[in-house]
């Protein structure tokens, strides 16, 4: 076909060749054994290492700096020649590993609640009995073992009541706290790795650094994190020894932290996504890729912001950067506080837990505190015996197999209303919407595992003093 006006005239194979070579759209022309006999320069821009099509793949084929493409042919003649062209799939592709991805971090995080709601009864044990052996007459030698395994048991049960609060994207705890004392947390938690690795770890403490309002273990785990990821950069590098610099001052109003490490540095093209989830360049058996997904939406609950700056091959630093509260003080230092004074003698404790661990945990405290105690493993076990005898408080777990706490509650409260101020609620759990309606309605008391010894005295000795003698 030739067309013909203003004044331009074209044949017909001159129109074809310019429309072959001009449109913006790859296409070539292959021979029956996929050999190129033709190629536009769209083709051969995006294709031009491919000399025969049958030897790449036709679906979902990534030309590095190009983006995804598919191939499709259609028929040219009888000898067998075919069109190609190719259509980019780049932004499909995208959206749906991002589907996938997004999938793939909501079961992990359903994973991780459930793992770490699994840990707080093992967790509950230990903390427990070393809270109880730490008050004995103990070798010093012994006790300084004991305390060992008190404070990390204590620090466990902070890393999963994180994981669970992240998990469960409740309100995490506020409070006044000093962030210099979370740094010197960390560095001395990581001196010893470090210095096996000839790394050294060093701070620079504004000595007049206001309170940070915030959760304090949340914020731990922020210094954290970047003080791991910096050793790791270290690791990385040939530079010994290592550095990691922690430094905190105050700049426009805000509480700056920076973690400056000589490590391998971030490259350019990975700024932009160290903070996405999953994003990682460490091996599977060291990094997720969680750790500043993690950071930066705990900096982002406090009103602060995270960001790094690198030069590849010699080092990183990342800023944290936190408002200041100009009106916060801290909340006074709880004291040490004893339990010996708590008398328990004569009071009847039922105890139901499915854990036995829990439940023994509990009765050798309370029984030294001069309490009859009965155990109870289900909730119709204890349902039995709370008809059978007045108990002075009922210590239950909110989730057990079968009749769960709040029913069992529900059923007490139907048979005597006056039991209802003698329950006690243990919780592993963060309390989640429906049982934070639940407790809030009924105004029932709870505390959550792992707990320390002198919380569930003071819970139970509050429950006491507040109910009414029954009059049996
Ligand atoms: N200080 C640093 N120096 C160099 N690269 C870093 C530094 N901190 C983070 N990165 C880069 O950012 C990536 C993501 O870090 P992130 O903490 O989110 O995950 P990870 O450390 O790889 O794994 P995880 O924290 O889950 O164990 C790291 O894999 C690394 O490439
Ligand atoms: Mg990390």
């Amino acid at each position: 076909m030739t067309r013909e006006g203003a004044g331009l005239t074209l044949d017909r194979t001159q129109l074809i060749g310019s429309l072959f070579a001009l449109i913006p759209v790859p296409v070539a022309v292959v021979d029956s054994r996929g050999r190129l006999i033709l190629s536009n320069s769209a083709f051969a821009d995006i294709f031009s290492g491919v000399q025969n099509i049958d030897s790449v793949p036709h679906h979902e084929l990534e030309v590095p700096g190009h983006g995804t493409y598919e191939l499709e042919t259609v028929p040219l003649n009888d000898q067998g020649m075919k069109i190609v062209f190719a259509q980019e799939i780049t932004n499909e592709v995208q959206l749906r590993r991002q589907a996938v991805h997004l999938e793939k971090m909501a079961a992990i995080g359903r994973l991780v609640s459930g793992v770490a709601h699994e840990l707080n009864n093992p967790l509950a044990g230990i903390f427990g009995y070393a809270q109880l052996l730490s008050r004995g007459e103990l070798d010093p030698s012994i006790r300084r073992m004991v305390d060992v395994v008190l404070n990390q048991a204590e620090r466990a049960g902070k890393i999963v009541q994180n994981f669970l609060t992240l998990a469960a994207k409740t309100e995490p705890k506020r409070t006044a706290f000093d962030l210099n004392q979370t740094i010197r947390n960390v560095a001395q938690l990581r001196e010893y790795q470090a210095n096996v690795e000839n790394i050294i770890i060093t701070t620079d403490l504004s000595k007049d650094l206001p309170y940070v309002w915030g959760d304090p273990h949340r914020l731990e785990q922020v210094v954290l994190n970047l003080v791991v990821n910096a050793e790791d950069a270290i690791g990385d590098s040939p530079q010994r020894p290592g550095s990691v610099h922690l430094k905190t001052f105050v700049q426009n109003g805000r509480i700056h932290l920076t973690v400056t490490d000589n490590g391998s540095g971030i490259h350019a093209r990975d700024m932009a996504r160290i903070f996405d989830p999953f994003f990682t360049t460490k091996d599977r058996q060291r990094g997720l890729g969680l750790g500043l997904s993690i950071c930066s939406e705990i900096v982002e609950e406090h009103g602060g912001e995270l960001y790094a700056w690198s030069t590849y091959g010699s080092g990183s630093t990342f800023t944290l950067e936190l408002p200041i509260r100009p009106e916060i003080a801290p909340e006074a230092v709880e004291p040490a506080r004893s339990f010996e004074g708590v008398c328990l003698k004569g009071k009847q404790i039922l105890v139901i837990d499915d854990e036995i661990h829990i439940t023994e945990l509990i009765f050798d405290v309370l029984t030294r505190q001069g309490a009859r105690i009965d155990l109870a493993h289900s909730g119709m076990e204890a349902l039995e015996q709370i008809k059978k005898k007045n108990y002075d408080v009922i210590i239950c777990d909110q989730r057990m197999p079968g009749v769960s706490g709040q029913r069992l509650y529900r059923l007490v409260e139907s048979w005597n209303a006056d039991l209802r101020h003698r329950f006690l609620f243990v919780t592993g759990d963060v309390i989640g919407a429906q049982t934070g309606r639940f407790f809030a309605q009924v105004g029932v008391q709870y505390l959550r595992k792992p707990f320390r010894i002198h919380e569930l005295l003071d819970a139970i000795e509050g429950l006491i003093n507040r109910s009414q003698p029954l009059g049996s």
